[in-house]
């Protein structure tokens, strides 16, 4: 049994003599490959995603590259995952006097997105997976219910069986949220092409990205043509042609939220290393919770479909949000944490700023703070969950430290 006193938090030597690697999957791989890749667009003096001086259309390339790892039959490339969500919305016909279902957990975005369409959202308890709770999502439905956004957060895939069919039993739409789990899958489809359809983002978190980016897929063709007019300013002509396509669909005010050639160049490349990326960190976490699954007190997080989880965070609970909190502070000290300190967390603590938790939205969802004894069930959840970051670029003497960490910190507090 390891001494209180030899806890780097009282004086005892850290695990590590300095932090773990970043975590920026995408942006840690990239190579010659993306460096060319935009020096063509700019050698093409094009960086325009729909025409220039020797335009490379590297847009559209990389949308059927996307279709076509999604399994989908359109994809189209946007600015952000916050630009994905809305133009999703948007595309799902959401508007003024609607409510979209949406996490307790996920990302600021989701809210604000909901907001942006002009409809309203609406909280839903999530579960052990600390995605959303289906049962919880049935009691939210009411006739204004027109969506449920299923955010599949920190690598994990929801129960997308379940949401699925309280969606069709109660004919609404299911966006998938894919921002916080690209690549992966559930019962051996892609996320994102599951619901009707499905979300992703490029920022520099993610699993593949261009600094700033997202994309829609989607089977459906209705659904495609109102994304692709509402992220073109609206315009009612552009985008189909080179599909021999006409727009079926009556004009109607849009956004710009186009993506550019240069981005596009990035995301061509970082797409083939996608798989890659996620096969690495899944090793690195399987390895790891190898190594910790014996210990008493610790629970692990529900994985809805194990196969399909990517693996980007370690989370388990411990018995109370105190030894959560003690958890991760001994982690920290232990060097057992990412260069800027923001892993390991608590998913929830109380005065800490942090948008991926509901009651730091109350400016999208007035109120919330008075209400928020209906969502005790995430709160409970949320403040004992300890999160770690997993890296692709942690190797065996990361994963062996991160396993001595936290075994020293568990024989201490739990
Ligand atoms: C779950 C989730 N949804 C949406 C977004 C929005 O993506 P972006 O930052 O690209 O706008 C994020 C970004 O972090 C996210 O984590």
């Amino acid at each position: 049994m390891i001494s209180r006193n030899s806890l780097a938090l009282y004086g005892g030597k850290p695990v590590r003599d300095r932090p773990l690697p970043v975590m920026h999957p995408g942006a840690t791989f990239f190579d010659d490959e993306e460096i060319n890749s935009v020096l063509e667009v700019l050698k093409a003096q094009s960086p325009y995603r729909f025409y220039g001086p020797k335009f490379l259309n590297i847009t559209g390339k990389f949308e059927d590259e996307f279709r076509s790892y999604m399994g989908t039959r359109y994809a189209l490339a946007v600015t952000s995952g916050t630009a994905a969500l809305h133009t999703a919305l948007i595309g799902l016909g959401v508007g003024p006097g609607d409510e979209v279902i949406i996490p307790t957990y996920g990302w600021v975005a989701c809210p604000s997105a909901v907001v942006a369409s002009g409809a309203t959202p609406v909280l839903a308890n999530i579960d052990h997976s600390l995605t959303l709770d289906p049962y919880d999502v049935e009691r939210k439905i009411t006739n204004r219910t027109k969506a449920i956004m299923a955010v599949h957060i920190r690598g994990v895939p929801c129960d997308l069986d379940r949401l699925g069919s309280i969606a069709s039993h109660y004919q609404i739409h299911l966006l998938e949220d894919v921002a916080q789990c690209g690549g992966g899958s559930y019962h051996g489809k892609k996320l994102g092409s599951i619901g009707e359809i499905g979300s992703y983002s490029f920022q520099l978190n993610k699993l593949i990205s261009a600094g700033e980016g997202g994309a829609i897929a989607t089977n459906n063709r209705e659904i495609y043509e109102r994304a692709l007019m509402f992220h073109d300013t609206g315009t009612p002509y552009r985008g189909l042609e080179e599909k021999e396509l006409r727009f079926s669909i009556s004009p109607f005010p849009g956004v710009n939220y186009r993506a550019n050639e240069i981005s596009s160049a990035i995301l061509c490349v970082q797409l083939t290393k996608m798989d890659r990326i996620i096969k690495k960190i899944r090793e690195n976490k399987s390895k790891i919770k190898k190594g910790i699954s014996d210990i008493s007190g610790l629970e692990f997080r529900k994985l809805p479909d194990p196969e399909g989880e990517v693996g980007v965070g370690l989370v388990f609970f411990t018995q109370t949000k105190e030894k959560a909190l003690q958890f991760k502070e001994a982690l920290l000290a232990e060097n057992i944490r990412t260069p800027s300190g923001s892993y390991p967390g608590v998913v929830y603590e109380p005065g800490r700023q942090d948008g991926h938790v509901f009651m730091h939205w109350a400016h999208l969802l007035p109120g919330v703070e008075r209400v928020s004894q209906q969502y005790s069930q995430s709160l409970d959840l949320l403040s004992r969950a300890v999160h770690i970051d997993i890296s692709p670029l942690d190797g065996e003497q990361e994963i062996n430290d991160i396993v001595e960490g936290i075994r020293k910190v568990s024989s201490v507090v739990l």
